[in-house]
């Protein structure tokens, strides 16, 4: 079964290189304008003129072989967006901390008290698998709605053996049991549960020594993250988690330098992890270790904004140094309770100073890059995963322009189109 999607103001393929996108090659997004896409099965075989693509369509008609013409209206077609840091598996919410902070508690002194990340972890341990793939689903259906196709989705809020795996399996059944893609990573060291707190070096031993090896046994985690910063876990609790991943076979990230510069950049560097996410505090010395150990930083201005915070990432910075720069959600209940890429999009234009297209290319193939998926996903390429989203509007440049609005008007994962 064919598909072929015509009338479209501007396809933006992506096309490119076969590797991350770096400096000026960021603000190449390949367009086809005006232009088609033309789907077999799951794949796309082709992009190209209406005229072209319809002609393609009508030979295969004419040989018995079917094909749907969908007229996308003079609108714009993009790959799905690929949300490289998420963590979209946990159980109630935090509405009266975000009351607090609104009246001037800050997310650390919430932390510090046994709120934050703890109380997620209190609420996530006490539902059942079936609960957390309930409410997952109805984020993925958020996810998806929104123009995103694939998320990579972390553990973190269960930090007991039983409650990370019940976590990570609920990740694999939204995984088969929705359109949505997911990319599991294991994020046992998100923060010491409150049961460990005076005996912190039992807890690390405790992810080192049997939550690891039986993650990794069970195929359950294709990466590994840490949150390095002050009260959490050090640089060196980092390294040693980090470090014994790696040699389980699992690809590294790592929450570095959020709040504070704590060294998590120069730890990344060191390690040679695949990224360094959030960076809002990564000083010159950082970026440029980040360079020469080829890190892709993965930026959360969702985060920034809605911690009520000012200090972004130096992101300009980071595409002039030459970084392969992803930008995603952190889709989570305590520090960015957004799904929505489209948002991003809009504050890595005001507050990042990333044009749309740095933008498009730092949330569809370079996030595709940074999980492994770069060769199947991330751009509009002959043989690659038809997963694309039709938006409408006339020019991609809205898509970050106008904001507070969901573009996302069909979505279609493995050339399937999703109803919402
Ligand atoms: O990326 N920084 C650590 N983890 C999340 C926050 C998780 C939470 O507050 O529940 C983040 O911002
Ligand atoms: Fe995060």
């Amino acid at each position: 079964m064919k598909l072929a999607v015509v009338n479209c103001s501007q396809v933006v393929t992506l096309a490119g290189p076969a590797r991350p996108r770096v400096g000026a090659e960021m603000r190449e997004v390949g367009l086809v304008a005006p232009g088609a896409l033309l789907i077999e099965g799951t794949r796309i075989e082709r992009t190209g003129t209406t005229d072209e693509i319809l002609s393609l369509a009508d030979a295969d008609l004419k040989s018995g072989r079917d094909c749907e013409v969908v007229d996308a209206g003079g609108r714009v077609v993009l790959p799905g967006f690929v949300d490289a840091h998420t963590h979209p598996v946990f159980a109630g919410t935090r509405v009266a901390e975000f009351e607090e902070r609104i009246k001037g508690a800050t997310y650390q002194e919430i932390a510090a008290r046994g709120g934050g990340i703890q109380s997620t972890v209190n609420q996530t341990r006490a539902a059942s698998v079936d609960q957390l793939v309930t409410t997952g689903k109805r984020y993925a259906a958020w996810f998806l709605r929104g123009g995103t196709t694939t998320v990579e989705a972390k553990s973190g809020y269960g930090l007991s053996l039983e409650d990370e795996i019940k976590m990570l399996r609920a990740i694999r059944r939204l995984d088969t049991e929705t359109a949505l893609r997911y990319v599991p990573t294991f994020l046992g060291a998100h923060t010491v549960p409150v049961e460990y707190r005076n005996r912190r070096n039992d807890y690390v031993s405790l992810v080192i020594e049997e939550m690891l090896p039986q993650i990794a046994q069970e195929k359950l985690a294709e990466y590994c993250d840490v949150f390095c910063e002050e009260n959490v876990f050090t640089a060196d609790e980092s390294c040693r988690i980090l470090s014994a991943a790696r040699c389980h076979g699992l690809g590294l990230r790592i929450h570095a330098d959020q709040l504070s510069l704590g060294g998590g950049a120069k730890l990344a560097a060191e390690l040679g992890t695949i990224t360094a996410d959030h960076l809002e505090h990564t000083d010159a010395e950082g970026i440029a270790a980040l360079k020469t150990a080829g890190v892709q930083p993965v930026l959360l201005p969702g985060s920034v904004y809605a911690l009520g915070s000012t200090h972004y990432p130096a992101a300009r910075a980071m595409i002039d140094a030459g970084l392969a720069v992803v930008l995603a959600t952190d889709f989570n209940p305590g520090s960015s309770p957004t799904p929505a890429m489209l948002t991003i999009l809009s504050l890595a234009a005001t507050h990042l100073k990333m044009t749309p297209a740095e933008a498009i290319s730092a949330a569809t193939i370079n996030a595709a890059y940074s999980l492994n998926r770069g060769a199947r996903l991330g751009s509009l390429e002959p043989g690659k995963i038809a997963d694309f989203v039709i938006h409408d509007c006339a020019d991609y440049r809205e898509l970050a322009y106008f904001f507070g609005v969901n573009h996302a008007w069909q979505v279609y994962c493995g050339g399937d189109r999703i109803s919402s």
